[in-house]
């Protein structure tokens, strides 16, 4: 087996001691950050940057702020990473201008509004979560998967997170993993279908299924056109829960298993073992936490999906390899992903 994470460095905060009772606080007010880039979000600075870079007084001018803070919010975002300033200019660093334009193909600012949300109620109980178990107290939900379903623009801003998170390892997996050795893929929980087109564009020899819930089917036919990959591109439209999933040559699981119960994880990778060829691969990417159990955002993602959904959680490679074995396939490669993901790939022995 090997463990790659020499071609993608993953943005990892470093834990380091902390000393400093300044430290203490600023640890407890890390909402003061989600904030700060909500504000600037609700007041239009990427949208506004985005069309020309300014100076402070152009920008407090442009977006009709007071000109008491606007100097401070601008550098904190600045400092934050999320604007460049040049001189006295600033303008929207690469993430902002690709993900914080409203309109734009992989803006997550809706997506972000949405979860910072849902999450408010959900994270502000964490200490209940953590006495109790259960997310949200009494009110114990899955991921509002429904519930964004219903609202077409709740759906939209999902989707486009979610093209924005796969992506970003879409073209890692299309480029480190060994396609050449396989004529088909099923994505499972595969959205509409963004990082099933990646993989047919970059391999013209496969084709490519999707399974997820019924309501993606026309967005996934719309998204296939746009990409020319429509005659390789299938869907079926299922629940996970309770259909059994197709089968092909390598079945991917992606950002998926973190919100199921563990003994459905583990159906799902039996399912998916028995679905390949001798030969087949089956690959689960996640935000999985590192096996030292040492990298902080993983360990908070865990916690956001602990609040979220009554059964959700993120896992380590060591976990997923256990329940790979145990549907007799053998852990080949743990890869390394962007959006701080983790891919475990598993082969079923020729
Ligand atoms: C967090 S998204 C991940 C999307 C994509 N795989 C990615 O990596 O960005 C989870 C996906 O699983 C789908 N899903 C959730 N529950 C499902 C179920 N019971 N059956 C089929 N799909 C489901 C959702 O519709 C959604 O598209």
């Amino acid at each position: 087996m090997t463990t790659d994470n020499d071609t993608w460095t993953q943005p990892v905060s470093v834990p380091r001691p902390i000393d400093d009772p300044f430290d203490i606080l600023l640890v407890g007010w890390s909402f003061v950050r989600g904030n700060l880039l909500m504000s600037a979000l609700e007041l239009g600075v990427f949208e506004e940057l985005g069309k020309a870079p300014g100076t402070a007084e152009q920008i407090t001018q442009r977006l009709g702020l007071h000109p008491r803070g606007a100097r401070d919010f601008l550098d904190a975002l600045a400092a934050l990473g999320v604007l460049e300033r040049d001189g006295d200019v600033y303008r929207n660093g690469p993430a902002a201008d690709r993900h914080l334009i409203p309109g734009r193909h992989g803006f997550v600012g809706g997506f972000l509004a949405m979860t910072t949300q849902f999450m408010g109620t959900g994270w502000g109980s964490l200490a209940s979560m953590l006495r109790t178990g259960d997310p949200h107290g009494q009110d114990a939900g899955t991921v509002p998967f429904e519930q964004v379903f219903r609202d077409p623009e709740r759906l939209r801003q999902f989707l486009s997170a979610m093209d924005s998170l796969n992506g970003a390892i879409g073209p890692e997996l299309a480029r480190r993993f060994d396609w050449s050795r396989h004529s088909s893929f099923v994505d499972i929980g595969g959205a509409r279908g963004n990082l099933a087109g990646t993989l047919l564009l970059a391999h013209p020899h496969l084709a490519g299924g999707v399974f997820d819930r019924p309501v993606m089917g026309p967005f996934l036919e719309e998204l296939a056109e746009d990409r020319g990959v429509l005659d390789r591109m299938t869907f079926h439209g299922g629940d996970f829960f309770v259909d059994r999933i197709p089968g092909a040559d390598v079945v991917i699981f992606g950002n998926v298993l973190h919100d199921c119960p563990v003994e459905i994880r583990r159906d799902l990778i039996a399912q998916a073992a028995e679905a390949i060829p001798p030969g087949g691969a089956v690959v689960v990417y996640d935000p999985m936490i590192d096996d030292e159990r040492r990298v902080v955002d993983n360990l908070l993602l865990s916690l956001i999906m602990m609040v979220q959904s009554p059964a959700g959680n993120e896992y380590t490679p060591a976990d997923c390899r256990g329940w790979m074995e145990e549907a007799g396939l053998q852990v080949e490669e743990v890869l390394k992903l962007p959006a701080h993901a983790t891919a475990v790939v598993g082969r079923k022995p020729a």
